[in-house]
């Protein structure tokens, strides 16, 4: 296979940011998407702004960076993926380090949410990674296999695996990208698990996605610092747009 053949798809993940929906809007405008229409590119706001992001930039594709599994019910301060349906959202984001390590958030609330979120037809970016680098893989897998857990077969084209080692993470003290030969040793050991569409997450920006696109086993990006720069984002998708199919270059 040809590392340039390959469907991409780049996240973006705002997380707390920005502070206002103004700001939330001037970033959304300024993002350019590539001429090529081959890579997926979706964008994770605040929730309390989707609605109107959805609205408002509807060439854009929206998802959530979070929601509560039930459809409705004494869960004060969740949200549901009926609501999130009713806004035009198809995609949602599981399993980040950030649920995962500073909301308490198990591989089994993972893999409800996920189980949910597929069932109810949406597309999902479920994320795994070590906390330390020192025999991450193993626990890694584990991760994935309990948070995968009972999806049924004809689910899976509709997941994708990002795979984010925390000590890769931006915003974590101390932080460095993984290579991109160890992010894909990585992958390759979870793809022997589960075969779907895996990305890479950690410290990704336009200056090094290239490195990690090139390797085939990596099909994309999350993206979090750099996605709250339009232009950097913009960059990283122009690039990945190199790595598709339908690319003059490809
Ligand atoms: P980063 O974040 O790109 O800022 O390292 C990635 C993520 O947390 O998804």
């Amino acid at each position: 296979m040809s590392n340039k053949k390959k469907e991409m798809l780049i996240g973006g993940n705002w997380k707390l940011n920005p502070e206002t929906l103004a700001e939330a809007k001037d970033l959304a405008s300024g993002i350019t998407l590539p001429a090529s229409d081959g890579v997926g590119a979706v964008l994770f706001p605040p929730l309390v702004f989707l609605e109107e992001l959805v609205d408002e930039f509807p060439h854009l594709t929206w998802g959530g960076q979070d929601f509560y599994q039930e459809d409705a019910g004494a869960y004060t301060g969740e949200v549901s993926l009926p609501m999130l349906k009713s806004i035009g959202t198809g995609w949602v984001l599981v399993g980040h380090s950030d649920r995962r390590g500073k909301f308490n958030e198990t591989d089994e609330d993972v893999n409800k949410k996920a189980r949910a979120a597929l069932v109810e037809g949406f597309n999902v970016i479920l994320a795994v990674g070590e906390k330390r680098k020192e025999g991450g893989t193993e626990q890694v897998i584990a991760s994935l296999k309990a948070s995968t857990k009972d999806i049924p077969a004809e689910h899976l084209s509709r997941l994708t695996v990002a795979y984010e080692p925390v000590w890769a993470i931006s915003a974590t003290a101390g932080s460095k990208p993984a290579t991109p030969e160890y992010a894909e040793r990585v992958i390759r050991a979870l793809k022997n698990e589960l075969d779907v569409r895996y990305i890479y997450g950690g410290s990704v920006d336009s200056k090094n996605a290239k490195s990690f696109f090139a390797r085939p086993a990596i099909q994309g990006a999350l993206i979090g610092g750099a996605s709250l720069k339009a232009g950097e984002f913009s960059e990283i998708l122009r690039i990945a747009s190199d790595f598709h199919p339908s690319s003059s270059s490809g």
